[in-house]
């Protein structure tokens, strides 16, 4: 019996592999993330990323599947991140999942990233009412859409220039904090006071984002006064980066009313985000479904889910690399 989708995950820097049934119900997740290869680069270095990919793919496979016990006629699909990521890592997946649905005669699907993101408040038995304002925040995306439904999904506005966890990961470098940046500036920002004012690119209208000049303004301050407290810094980065987030939720509820709020990609794992979004939701009346922090960042389930909703709709896009794929099918 066809009892669970194969989710394979290799858009950026984490090898992730998950066996998922139609409910969301995890059976099994193998995750090898690539923190140590990239550190000294302070940012990931594609090359490496997708040799780190070839080398983790297939054990993590392996691991998966004899973790959730299974062999490949308990499979319904493999779905497998198409787009959007880096070229090199999105290969390593999708050539995994090609030859393995020639070998093992089970179909491939090639899923579409944010797609997966926006899904992931649905695993582990997770629900949230639709529709619902949906932001993205990771490394790679920074984007808020309206959910009519599972499949519907319009997209509101997206980051002009930099994505919000880029920009946390540029910060803790100007900081001289390590990788992950995002963590280390949430630790830090606990421990400052935001006595800077930083600017809130676009914060006063629509549903874009710009984070560059924010970005920027951290490094000219620290050029200009190196003595600035670091604790300080970050509090102040923190303090503008969730102004704009939550000025942009609470934006989209306005004007596009919904029953839910949800916040996912790996930004949303940060304690200060997650209490800002709780205000917003509050104030709007409506429900806050945060994805467990482990669902927030890459992860091989959330792919896996998505691609029950594309089998759902009888939708098998091939698995093509799209590098910049956009929110859509
Ligand atoms: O979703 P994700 O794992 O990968 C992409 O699809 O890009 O997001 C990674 C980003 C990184 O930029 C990282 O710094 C940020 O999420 N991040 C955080 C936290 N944990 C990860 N940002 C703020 N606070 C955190 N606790
Ligand atoms: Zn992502």
């Amino acid at each position: 019996m066809s009892r669970f989708v194969l989710g394979i995950e290799t858009s950026c820097d984490d090898t992730s592999v998950a066996l998922v049934d139609r409910n969301g119900n995890v059976a099994a997740i193998e995750t090898m993330t690539q923190f140590d290869v990239h550190e000294a680069f302070g940012g990931v270095y594609p090359e490496l990323a997708s040799r780190a990919h070839l080398d983790a793919i297939l054990p993590t496979v392996q691991k998966a599947m004899q973790s959730a016990n299974a062999t490949p006629a308990d499979l319904a699909a493999i779905g497998v991140t198409r787009g959007p990521g880096l070229i090199g890592s999105l290969l390593v997946g999708l050539a995994t999942a090609d030859a393995l649905s020639l070998v093992w005669g089970v179909p491939v699907i090639g899923v579409n990233h944010l797609r997966g993101h926006l899904r992931s408040v649905g695993l582990d038995g997770g629900s949230m009412p639709l529709p619902a304002i949906v932001m993205l925040v990771s490394g790679g995306h920074t984007l808020i859409a309206r959910m009519e439904n599972e499949w519907d999904i319009s997209l509101l506005g997206s980051t002009r220039d930099d994505s919000v966890g880029e920009c946390y990961d540029k910060v803790a470098r100007t900081l001289g904090l390590g990788m992950p940046g995002g963590p280390a500036i949430d630790r830090l920002a606990r421990e400052g006071t935001p006595a800077l004012r930083l600017p809130r690119p676009m914060k006063a209208e629509g549903f874009e984002f710009s984070f560059s000049g924010l970005k920027s303004a951290v490094a000219r301050q620290m050029e200009k006064a190196p003595e600035t407290p670091v604790a300080d810094m970050a509090a102040a980065f923190v303090e503008a980066t969730i102004d704009v987030l939550s000025t942009k939720a609470d934006r989209a509820l306005s004007e596009h009313p919904a029953k839910a709020l949800t916040i996912v990609g790996g930004v949303a794992a940060s304690p200060q985000v997650r209490e800002a979004m709780q205000t917003v939701a509050q104030t709007h009346n409506v429900t806050l479904c945060l994805p467990p922090t482990k669902w927030a960042t890459d992860n091989g389930a959330m792919i896996a889910l998505a691609a029950w909703d594309y089998i759902e709709r009888d939708i098998s896009p091939a698995p093509v690399p799209k590098p910049n794929l956009p929110l859509g099918t």
